[in-house]
């Protein structure tokens, strides 16, 4: 392959505070991080048990500046040097999603330099070319967050079909209460994920809420099965129905997964979204794959979880597919995924 020497790769800022995080990033090309810095909010949400919207947009503003400067030194680049900027601009909290928006507006502004508007399930569906640039669709991917689960089929780069979705709480909502209810603290994901290991997950036989019936999910059912059983048997061992609660989730989502990649004739199996991280559901989505001659595709963990480097990535796709976002283009907390038909 012949390459150009003197061309200079196409820097993107990505801006990312739709929740909890405020996060910054520096992508060339749409492909390679140069920088991602994510500055977690938890400690200040913890003795809440969850997020508190106020005090996120507050955080949010008084870190962004930092966390932009941050990123940009870690790529050893300046505003100068870059050709767009990207935020996430929907869905997550309206007043965290401002600061970002507004942020990233300031910039190009400033820069004279294209503004995209990137939206957050997108990118989640989209950090998977991160790690995998040659990643080809079809895929059947599973986004699995605080806020989202759902099952899309991208049967093209930027080209989604969403199949299933939960109808009621997302996987990682069910994990933070559940792990709230056992004590486990907050963010409930990564400590649920921790105890378990310790646990027996065949303990107790939790519900598979919606087990063969398409491609939707419940987990509001399963968080209520937990809490009678726990009162039901208080001398029952935390780290026993922690693993057992787990393996009802990941039982649900990665069968769920496996068969709508046969529905859509997709090869591989992707995961995304925060929920993504759990060691469990990697493994058992890795060996339904590998059972099935299907490949799984599992980004890295930090990708998973929210970060800007996946905005950024996306912006630069977007920034391609459709042009700059206009400047008087505002935040919208309930942005859906752009599906094709
Ligand atoms: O994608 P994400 O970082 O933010 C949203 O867009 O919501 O996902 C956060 C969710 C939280 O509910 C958190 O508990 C869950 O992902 N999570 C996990 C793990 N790490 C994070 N859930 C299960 N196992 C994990 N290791
Ligand atoms: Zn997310």
């Amino acid at each position: 392959m012949v390459t150009d020497a003197r061309r200079v790769p196409e820097l993107v800022l990505g801006i990312e505070t739709s929740c909890d995080e405020t996060a910054a990033a520096v992508v060339a090309d749409g492909r390679e991080i140069y920088s991602s810095i994510v500055s977690s909010q938890v400690d200040l949400h913890a003795r809440f048990g969850g997020v508190v919207p106020e005090i996120a947009s507050r955080a949010h503003l008084e870190l962004i500046n930092v966390v932009v400067a941050e990123a940009l030194v870690e790529a050893g680049c300046d505003f100068a040097d870059l050709h767009a900027v990207a935020a996430c601009h929907g869905p997550g909290l309206a007043g965290a999603l401002l600061v970002g928006v507004s942020a990233a507006k300031a910039v190009a502004l400033c820069r004279s330099i294209p503004y995209v508007g990137v939206n957050h399930l997108e990118a989640h569906l989209q950090a998977a070319w991160l790690d995998e640039p040659d990643l080809a669709p079809p895929l059947a991917v599973l986004i699995a967050s605080g806020g989202h689960t759902m099952i899309v089929i991208v049967e093209a780069r930027g080209s989604y079909r969403v199949v299933g979705q939960t109808v009621d709480d997302a996987a990682g909502e069910a994990f933070d209460k559940v792990a709230r209810f056992l004590g486990l603290g907050y963010p409930g994901g990564p400590a649920v994920d921790a105890v378990a290991t310790e646990g027996d997950p065949r303990a107790v036989r939790f519900p598979r809420p919606m087990a063969g019936d398409g491609y939707d999910f419940s987990f509001s059912g399963l968080k209520t099965a937990v809490v009678q059983y726990v009162r039901a048997h208080p001398e029952a061992a935390v780290a026993d129905v922690a693993a057992s609660f787990q393996e009802a989730v990941v039982d649900v989502l990665s069968t769920k997964l496996l068969a709508a990649a046969r529905d859509a004739g997709a090869r591989t199996l992707v995961l995304g979204g925060g929920v993504a991280a759990n060691r469990s559901l990697r493994s058992r989505v890795t060996d339904l794959a590998a059972a099935d001659d299907r490949r799984a595709y599992l980004p890295g963990p930090a990708l998973c979880t929210d970060n800007a480097a996946m905005i950024a990535a996306t912006g630069w796709y977007r920034l391609h597919a459709d042009g700059p976002t206009p400047l008087n283009d505002g935040a919208t907390p309930g942005l859906r995924l752009p599906v094709v038909g």
